[in-house]
C-alpha cells in the first residue's frame, strides 16, 4: 500500500493546485486582515499553515447563531497566530457554510475532509445537523468539536466527536431557578418546544423535569416547528390556562416570534428561553417585546480569566458590544485544537506526520488536556463530553430604541 504523504507535502500540493483551499472556502464573514496564514501557506511548504475546518451556518435562519461562531473562530485564529501558532507554524481556518439543514452540514463536512484536507473540524451549528454530519467525520477519523451542540448524546455519536458546549442537562435548569427567585409565587408553567429539532426536544425534557423537580404544575406542553412564524393557536391554547411562567425551547427566529406573539396576546409573566435564544440577534426578531426574557448561559463576558479579558477586549474594540456565548464557545473550540496541536508537536513534529495519523493523534490529545479558555477552565470526561464549572443566567434588556439590547447577568 502507498504510504500517505506527510502533512506538509499534502498541503503544499493542495495549496498550489487549489488556492481557495488555503484561502478559506466560502468566507463571507472572513476578515482578511487577520489572515496571517495565507501567505505563509502559499509560499513555502516548511511554514505551511495547519488547516482547521469551520463548518457553521452562515446562511438561513440558523445563521442567527452560526455567524457568531464564525467570528469567535476567526478571533481565535488571529489570537493564537499572533502568539506563534503551533510552535511557530500558523493555523489557517477553512470556512464552509453549512446552511441550516442536515444536507448542508454533510456537504460542508465532506468538502472539509476530502477537498480541504483539514486536520479537524469545529461545528456544525445545530445538534440536529451534528447527528447527520458528525458520523461522516467519525467514519473518516477526523476530530469534530461541537461549539454550540447542546443536545444529549452528541459525544456518543462516535470516538472522534467531542464538544465545548455544555449539555442542556447542566445549563437549562439554572434559568428556571432564576425565574423562581424573581417570582417565588410561580405555580403554573406552560412549556413550548420545537418538535422538529433534536436539541430542542432534548432541552424540553430537561425543562419539563426541572418543572417537576421544583414541584410546579406543568399545565400544558405546546409543540411547534422551527420554520413556524404564526403561533396564534398554540399561544392562545396556553394562555387560556393562565400560566405564570412560560418556557420556550426553540431557535432564535421562531423562538423570538413566539415571544413577540405571547406578549401581543397579553401575557405578562416571566418567559424563559432556551439555548437557541442565546444570541443578541434575538433582538432583531422580538425587538422591544424581548425585554425581560431569562436565558441560561455557559459564558459570561465578566469572567476574570486572563484569556477572557483579552478576548473580551478584542471583541469590544472591534464590535462595540459584549461578546456572545456562541462566539466564546467557537473561540474555545479552536483554542482546544491549537493547544492540543502544540502539545502533540512537542512530542513528535507534526509536520512529519501523515494527515491521517495527525488527525488520530489530535483526537486523542485534545481530550486529555486542560484548557484555560474564555469560558473558564475546561477539560473532558473519558466519554469526551465537556467538564465546565461556571454557568450563568442573563436577562434580556432592550435599549430605548427598541431594536437592540443587552444580556444582563443576574447575580
Ligand atoms: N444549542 C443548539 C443546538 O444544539 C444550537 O442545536
Amino acid at each position: 500500500m502507498k504510504k500517505p504523504a506527510p502533512l506538509t507535502t499534502a498541503l503544499f500540493v493542495t495549496c498550489a493546485l487549489l488556492l481557495t483551499a488555503c484561502g478559506g472556502g466560502t468566507p463571507t464573514n472572513t476578515n482578511e486582515k487577520t489572515n496571517t496564514a495565507t501567505n505563509a501557506s502559499t509560499t513555502t511548504s516548511t511554514s505551511v499553515a495547519i488547516p482547521i475546518g469551520i463548518a457553521l451556518a452562515q446562511t438561513s435562519n440558523v445563521a442567527l447563531l452560526g455567524q457568531e461562531g464564525f467570528v469567535g473562530a476567526k478571533m481565535a485564529e488571529k489570537y493564537f497566530n499572533d502568539r506563534g501558532g503551533i510552535n511557530g507554524t500558523p493555523i489557517k481556518l477553512v470556512m464552509q457554510d453549512t446552511g441550516g439543514d442536515e444536507a448542508g452540514a454533510i456537504n460542508a463536512f465532506q468538502t472539509l475532509i476530502n477537498k480541504d484536507k483539514v486536520v479537524a473540524i469545529v461545528g456544525p451549528t445545530l445538534s440536529q445537523q451534528a447527528f447527520s454530519a458528525d458520523p461522516i467525520a467519525d467514519r473518516a477519523k477526523v476530530p469534530v468539536m461541537g461549539a454550540s451542540n447542546t443536545a444529549k448524546g452528541i459525544p456518543e455519536i462516535g470516538e472522534y466527536v467531542s464538544r465545548v458546549s455544555a449539555p442542556v442537562s447542566i445549563v437549562a435548569p439554572n434559568s428556571v431557578k432564576a425565574a423562581l427567585k424573581l417570582n417565588p409565587q410561580i405555580k403554573k408553567v406552560a412549556v413550548f418546544y420545537a418538535q422538529n429539532d433534536a436539541f430542542n426536544k432534548s432541552e424540553t425534557e430537561i425543562f419539563q423535569q426541572t418543572v417537576k423537580d421544583q414541584k410546579l404544575e406543568l399545565v400544558t406542553v405546546q409543540k411547534f416547528q422551527t420554520t413556524d412564524t404564526d403561533f396564534q393557536a398554540p399561544a392562545t391554547n396556553a394562555l387560556n390556562l393562565k400560566p405564570d411562567l412560560i418556557i420556550i425551547s426553540g431557535l432564535a427566529a421562531d423562538g423570538g416570534n413566539l415571544v413577540r406573539q405571547l406578549r401581543e396576546l397579553g401575557y405578562k409573566g416571566i418567559i424563559v428561553g432556551g439555548n437557541g435564544f442565546n444570541t443578541p440577534n434575538i433582538f432583531s426578531v422580538c425587538k422591544a417585546l424581548c425585554d425581560g426574557v431569562l436565558v441560561a448561559q455557559a459564558y459570561s463576558p465578566e469572567y476574570p480569566g486572563p484569556i477572557n479579558v483579552a478576548f473580551r477586549k478584542a471583541y469590544v474594540d472591534e464590535y462595540k458590544k459584549e461578546p456572545a456565548q456562541f462566539t466564546a464557545q467557537s473561540f474555545a473550540a479552536v483554542q482546544v485544537y491549537v493547544e492540543a496541536l502544540q502539545a502533540l508537536d512537542k512530542k513528535t513534529k507534526i509536520s512529519t506526520m501523515p494527515l491521517d495519523k495527525l488527525r488520530t493523534e489530535l483526537n486523542k490529545q485534545r481530550v486529555i488536556g486542560k484548557y484555560e479558555t474564555p469560558l473558564g477552565d475546561l477539560s473532558f470526561t473519558p466519554g469526551r463530553d465537556l467538564i465546565q464549572k461556571q454557568f450563568y443566567v442573563s436577562q434580556l434588556k432592550v435599549d430605548k430604541d427598541g431594536n437592540n439590547g443587552k444580556f444582563f447577568l443576574i447575580k
